[in-house]
């Protein structure tokens, strides 16, 4: 497997139009229920699907990327309706009643939705086309597109990347299949491929990786054996139209539990946010940096871990970040790059090349914004060491290279920072946080945006 760096593309004629500048506000204080889980929300609509029956999803995510899938199985055939905000009502076709789209299917900037189609379309008899932005057609597919090979699909890319074909009418074989990345999006394509295979096929992953796929197979109904780095699936399953209540998503909470942390004088508590192990490596991670954030009112719901998090401001030390944590916190880097900035003395990161590839190269692009902020990183490979330090205002607009996770980071390191703070191309923020702007402004947060 080849796989090139992220190029960092710039940003389309038409996407880096919204910009925010963003400056210190007041201590963030109250209550924040952030939206709904992307991982879960994708899933949700995937596998209500291919359910018999209806699927009811509650806490469903506005934001484009789940949409993108959402519109995705529409053009499959499936009926969704939606109600309300965040209600999904999923009326399954079972596992062989998908229909053939005549357009190419969208998947916009979600690799979420790429790679686990591409799984679940590589079992139909029919062919499909999935297509994506600039930036999802530069991202690696040949780490989804040879596991499946060894199932038995047929997927043709342009040298790896996106627009993907999926020759329909392939006999797909059940067969042990071992991963060499630790990535929950390969796993679950490769389970969703298993559901359309002869016999049983087993995944095991390098490092286990978030199990949303394995609980949620089980919510329907299926025989799907788990446990931390191996799932299995047996072919031919019948889903069952459940109920999937979607618990806030832990990475987007993840910029309120560092804001909170870093502004003096602060107290928040963010509802319910989704607790599964394998996503919360943040929270281990800043309370060896000193954090202070406390679990209220745990409770399980729809089969995910929730709590209320109260965190309080804190000053924070550097450290080295225990590379077993990485994959339970491969999405919250960027924020993590911002709290080592604002710690006392060094943090390094170490094994953490994934985030090259992600919608951006997050390492790259977050050096040259804390740089210009006036930090000190030096880039590694698969990681960065980072001077904790005063952090300024930015002379020049920090570009987030449509990248969500990066503008919403630099958004709070701007809580802190001794002057505004220019951030370039942050409409993608709503792929996964629609109104992060509305809710960062109610905590406290002084962003607005640029006309
Ligand atoms: C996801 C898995 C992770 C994560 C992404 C969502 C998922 O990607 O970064 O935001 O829902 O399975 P990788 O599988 O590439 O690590």
């Amino acid at each position: 497997m080849n796989e090139r760096p992220h190029p960092n593309p710039p940003p389309q004629a038409g996407e880096g139009d919204v910009s925010w500048i963003a400056s210190r506000g007041e201590p963030l204080y109250g209550d924040v229920i952030v939206p709904g889980d992307k991982s879960v929300s994708h899933r949700a609509i995937m596998l209500g699907a291919i359910a018999e029956g209806v699927t009811r999803i509650e806490g469903f995510l506005e934001g484009e990327d789940t949409r993108a899938t959402a519109t995705i199985f529409r053009q499959l055939g499936v009926q969704i309706d939606a109600p309300s905000d965040g209600v999904r009502i999923v009326h399954g076709v079972g596992l062989h009643g998908l229909r053939a789209s005549q357009e190419p299917l969208d998947c916009g900037n979600a690799g979420t939705a790429m790679r686990l189609l591409t799984g679940l379309l590589a079992g139909q008899a029919f062919d499909s086309t999935l297509i994506g932005d600039a930036s999802l057609s530069q991202r690696p597919m040949r780490r989804v597109i040879d596991p499946l090979a060894a199932l038995g699909a047929r997927i043709d890319s342009n040298d790896g990347c996106a627009p993907l074909r999926i020759r329909g009418g392939q006999a797909l074989r059940g067969t042990q299949i071992d991963l060499t990345v630790a990535s929950a999006q390969l796993k679950s394509a490769v389970l969703l491929a298993g559901l359309y295979a002869d016999g049983e096929t087993r995944v095991s992953e390098p490092h286990p990786t978030r199990d949303y796929t394995e609980r949620m197979l089980t919510g329907f109904g299926v025989a799907c054996e788990f446990a931390p780095g191996v799932a299995t699936v047996r072919g031919g399953a019948t889903l069952h139209g459940t109920e999937v209540h979607v618990p806030a998503d832990f990475s987007s909470a993840a910029f309120f539990l560092v804001a909170a942390t870093l502004v003096p004088g602060s107290e928040l508590l963010l509802r319910q946010v989704g607790m599964n192990p394998r996503r919360t490596g943040l929270l281990h991670v800043l309370r060896m940096m000193g954090a202070d954030i406390t679990e209220e009112a745990a409770s399980v719901q729809g089969g995910e871990p929730v709590c209320d998090l109260r965190i309080r401001y804190a000053p924070l030390h550097g450290i080295e970040v225990p590379v077993d944590h990485v994959p339970d916190m491969i999405d919250e880097f960027p924020i993590l790059f911002i709290a080592a900035a604002c710690a006392q003395g060094v943090t390094v990161v170490r094994g953490a090349a994934e985030l090259r590839v992600k919608e951006s190269d997050r390492i790259a692009v977050m050096a040259c914004g804390l740089r210009s902020l006036g930090i000190r990183i030096d880039e590694t490979p698969d990681g960065a060491t980072i001077h904790g330090g005063k952090l300024q205002g930015s002379a020049d607009l920090i570009q987030s290279h449509g990248d969500h996770r990066i503008a919403m980071a630099f958004a709070v390191a701007a809580q802190v920072a001794d002057g505004d703070v220019l951030i370039g191309d942050v409409a993608n923020v709503a792929t996964s946080f629609p109104d992060f702007d509305a809710l960062a402004r109610r905590a406290g947060f002084g962003l607005r945006s640029r006309d």
